[in-house]
């Protein structure tokens, strides 16, 4: 089957047309979705009219499945979430705040996959943001001052017993659950800036959020280096605002860009199905 691939207008991202995702995929479409999305490191297919059986298998040719540490699955499915929210829901935006999947982790995914089902008319964006352009173009300065930093990674902001999702959260009435923990404490350690395992390419790997601090350096240069860190790699330029429509698949991959959902659609339901790929 041939496919169409587009560039979307921004810093990264294509739309992959000519492909009904209803239907098992040949290993060469398989081969030449994964080369689009690992060049634009975020591939969209436009109306997709699929199941959980259909999300699940598109999934599967990318990888295994990653479970997911804090958010509990939808029932009678193991490995898909439904991030649902209610038109009257009144809970912080879910991932309203840059990041990459569980860079928490030891082995973070590489992949997520997103399906849109109910979608707002307007609002509920999600963005991306091209963590390879935000190196590549980084002043010298900067990115001297990174090389070679260990940055220290957490899921406490979020998921601890007294983070964002804890109780005053679950108080609130959530459309999914969250499953905060005490395993969110702890830390792990990744290179700022990475060499992607697939193509070798350098990105910078995480934000200020799941980072919480970078290792072996004083308070004051940790705070000025996760400032100015963050200041540069969500510049407006290296950005891709995706825009739903029901039926949108999206993938993207979590060693090349940070990624954060918005709001700006109260009044209106926004429900979509994700899986995550090791
Ligand atoms: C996510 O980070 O998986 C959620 C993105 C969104 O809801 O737009």
């Amino acid at each position: 089957m041939t496919i169409s691939v587009t560039p979307t207008k921004g810093a990264c991202g294509a739309f992959i047309d000519g492909l009904d995702l209803r239907q098992p995929l040949s290993p060469d479409t398989v081969d030449a979705i994964r080369q689009a999305w690992l060049q634009h490191h975020v591939v969209v297919f436009r109306d997709q009219q699929i199941d959980d059986d259909d999300l699940e298998r598109f999934s599967r040719y990318f990888g295994d499945f990653a479970g997911d540490p804090y958010i509990a699955p939808m029932a009678g499915r193991e490995n898909v979430i439904e991030l649902r929210r209610a038109a009257d829901e009144t809970t912080p935006i879910f991932a309203d705040a840059w990041h990459t999947d569980w860079s928490f982790g030891a082995t973070p995914p590489a992949a997520t996959v997103l399906h849109g089902i109910t979608i707002p008319p307007h609002g509920g964006n999600t963005d991306f943001i091209n963590q390879h352009e935000v190196l590549a173009q980084m002043p010298a300065e900067l990115r001297q001052r990174l090389q070679g930093k260990m940055a220290r990674h957490s899921a406490r902001l979020a998921y601890a017993p007294d983070g964002m999702y804890g109780q005053q959260d679950k108080d609130r009435g959530r459309g999914f659950t969250i499953l905060t923990d005490e395993s969110a404490y702890n830390e792990q350690l990744h290179p700022l800036i990475r060499q992607h395992p697939e193509t070798g390419e350098e990105a910078i790997f995480g934000c200020f959020g799941y980072i919480v601090g970078i290792a072996d350096v004083s308070a004051e240069e940790e705070q000025q280096l996760l400032t100015d860190l963050y200041q540069w790699q969500t510049r407006e330029e290296f950005q891709y605002h995706h825009q739903w429509q029901p039926g949108m698949l999206v993938m993207w991959d979590n060693r090349s860009v940070l990624h954060k959902a918005n709001g700006g659609y109260e009044g209106y339901e926004r429900v979509l199905h994700r899986t995550v790929i090791a």
